[in-house]
């Protein structure tokens, strides 16, 4: 019998070693293989013919008999996955991660080789017709940024892989470093191909050590058909700020994470002063697929409007179904959150989603018929970001996830500027302020005044009004003061809290301008 059973982080966090150690000593033959991304079934079990499900140590004997209890049916046909549009996933649950024969036996290293016949113009000229957009969040055109860095004089060049996925409630790039590393490699191969640069890196968050581990293991065994490219892979240390490109490259470069002005953008000086395209995990895998043939054209048929292609979206926090989904781009919220997800895990009522991480938008449920879009998100004054979908039930309080924005900025702030170093700060003490002024209706003004420190807010006299016109207006200089998006994105999750749930933040809260 043979049985596949992830060696994805996550799979092991729920028992996938044990587990396979124990159909191992059973006398099965076991694969480990790249998580299929339903996470609420890990660990999971496929047995080759004959499907599977999801198991624990004391169910291999009778799985081994042929019990069906736990049975879900063939994997590859449970509605989680086939309903999805998997390119950049493609190989999520179907291979093993370090076996360069699986690889190209599914069609690895053929957008490479295609490449390198076209040549650098025809590459660039693909990627740009497929309308990939960087999906690290800001959804930048992909290829103008290799245009730019290949047409950038001088003759040492970088690519330089962002794979600090910082995000809460996101985990695509850790998925695909784990699962399908030979896939980045290839992205990066071709980028560097593109534009013209011999060294690659590769910068992995600390708290990824399973990816740091398979990636360098990759690497290794990818030297010999990338070369002459070389690529090395950089660890972390644990800051937010580092997943901001300048940040990363100066901790590249083994300085402080602090964020540098741009102009000059890192296309035309980036690391050690050199032109460097720098791109996302999920930017740089869905490029193998775009260079193989045809797959520019079929890339660029999915989605909608300016959002081209597919998104794998991370379906994360309060919700029973959570996972990795790769769709194109136009699925609601509300088609993730309730069909896909299947609502909350407490069966509670859905109050809020954030989606794109922490400095992302809170959005009510009676907004859920948005569509995954770049634009579409922006004009409702909220962000795609990396794709992640964090959702509460109704038990949250809103006002206390303002305040953790704020407090989140002022932890993770560089430092470089004003607006966020300072606003963040200030922005917690207003929320402290509304917040106690809600909660015993300004009665208690005197003993707060009193015992400052008590309280980290004393009060300065102003009406609770005044204080959120105050909110308003400090999250205004955040947003359009700030050098880079910690602070400029941190109103985004407090501003649509207020403008959402007033409530939360006190009865008589005027609706901000
Ligand atoms: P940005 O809009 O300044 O730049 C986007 C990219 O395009 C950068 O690489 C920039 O150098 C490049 N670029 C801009 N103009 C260019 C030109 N004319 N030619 C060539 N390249 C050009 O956005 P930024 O600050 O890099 O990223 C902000 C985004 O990061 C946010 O949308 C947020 O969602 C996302 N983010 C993602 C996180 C994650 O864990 N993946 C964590 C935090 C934020
Ligand atoms: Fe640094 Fe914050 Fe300014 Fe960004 S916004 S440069 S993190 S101080």
């Amino acid at each position: 019998t043979l049985v596949r059973i992830s060696d994805d982080a996550l799979a092991r966090a729920c028992g996938a070693d044990a587990l396979a150690a124990a159909f191992a000593q059973a006398g099965a033959m076991v694969e480990r293989v790249s998580s299929w991304g339903m996470h609420w079934l890990e660990p999971l079990v496929e047995i080759e013919g004959q499907g599977f499900g999801p198991a624990t140590v004391a169910d291999v004997p009778a799985i081994l008999q042929g019990s069906s209890v736990k049975a879900i049916g063939r994997i590859a046909d449970h509605p989680f996955i086939a309903g999805q549009q998997r390119l950049t996933f493609a190989r999520a649950g179907r291979t093993r991660p370090l076996s360069l024969e699986d690889y190209a036996a599914t069609g690895g290293w053929l957008g490479l080789e295609r490449a390198r016949a076209i040549g650098p113009a025809r590459v660039i000229a693909d990627v740009i017709a497929s309308g990939l957009r960087g999906r690290g969040g800001a959804g930048f055109p992909a290829g103008i940024k290799w245009q730019t860095v290949a047409n950038a004089p001088g003759t040492r060049k970088y690519v330089v892989c962002n794979a600090d996925e910082g995000d809460s409630g996101t985990f695509a790039d850790r998925m695909l470093m784990e699962g399908d590393p030979f896939a980045i490699i290839e992205g990066m191969a071709i980028a560097a191909h593109a534009v013209g640069a011999q060294h690659g890196y590769i910068y992995v968050r600390s708290e990824y050590p399973d990816a740091i581990r398979k990636l360098e293991a990759a690497i290794a065994l990818a030297a010999p058909v990338i070369a002459p490219f070389v690529m090395e892979v950089r660890a972390g240390a644990g800051a937010y700020v580092c997943g901001e490109e300048t940040a990363l490259l100066n901790s590249l470069e083994g300085k402080r994470g602090e964020v540098r002005a741009k102009p000059p953008l890192p296309a035309l000086e980036g690391l050690f002063g050199c032109p460097t395209a720098i791109n996302n995990v999920l930017t740089l895998t869905a490029v193998p697929h775009i260079l193989a043939e045809g797959g520019a054209e079929e890339y660029a048929r999915l989605g909608i409007d300016r959002s081209r292609g597919t998104k794998p979206i991370q379906l994360a926090g309060n919700i029973r179904h959570g996972g990795l989904y790769e769709t194109a781009f136009g699925i609601t919220l509300r088609e993730l959150v309730y069909d896909i997800g299947g609502g909350t895990a407490s069966g509670r009522p859905v109050k809020a989603v954030q989606v794109g991480g922490p400095l992302g938008a809170y959005i009510p449920p009676d907004q859920f018929d948005l569509p995954f879009d770049y634009e579409a998100y922006a004009a409702a004054d909220a962000l795609i970001g990396h794709g992640g979908i964090v959702v509460f039930d109704d038990t949250a309080d809103m006002a206390g996830m303002a305040r953790f924005a704020l407090q989140f900025c002022a932890a993770e702030s560089c430092g470089k500027c004003t607006p966020c170093r300072v606003g963040a700060v200030r922005g917690v003490e207003l929320i402290d302020r509304i917040r106690s002024e809600a909660t015993n209706g300004g009665r208690m003004r005197d003993a707060v005044e009193a015992l400052p420190q008590m309280h980290n807010a004393p009060r300065d006299g102003r009406s609770r009004a005044d204080q959120i016109a105050l909110l308003t207006d400090l999250c205004d200089t955040m947003k359009y003061g700030s050098l880079c998006a910690l602070g400029g994105f941190t109103p985004y999750p407090v501003m649509s809290a207020l403008r959402h749930w007033p409530d939360d933040f006190g009865h008589a809260v005027e609706q901000p301008e």
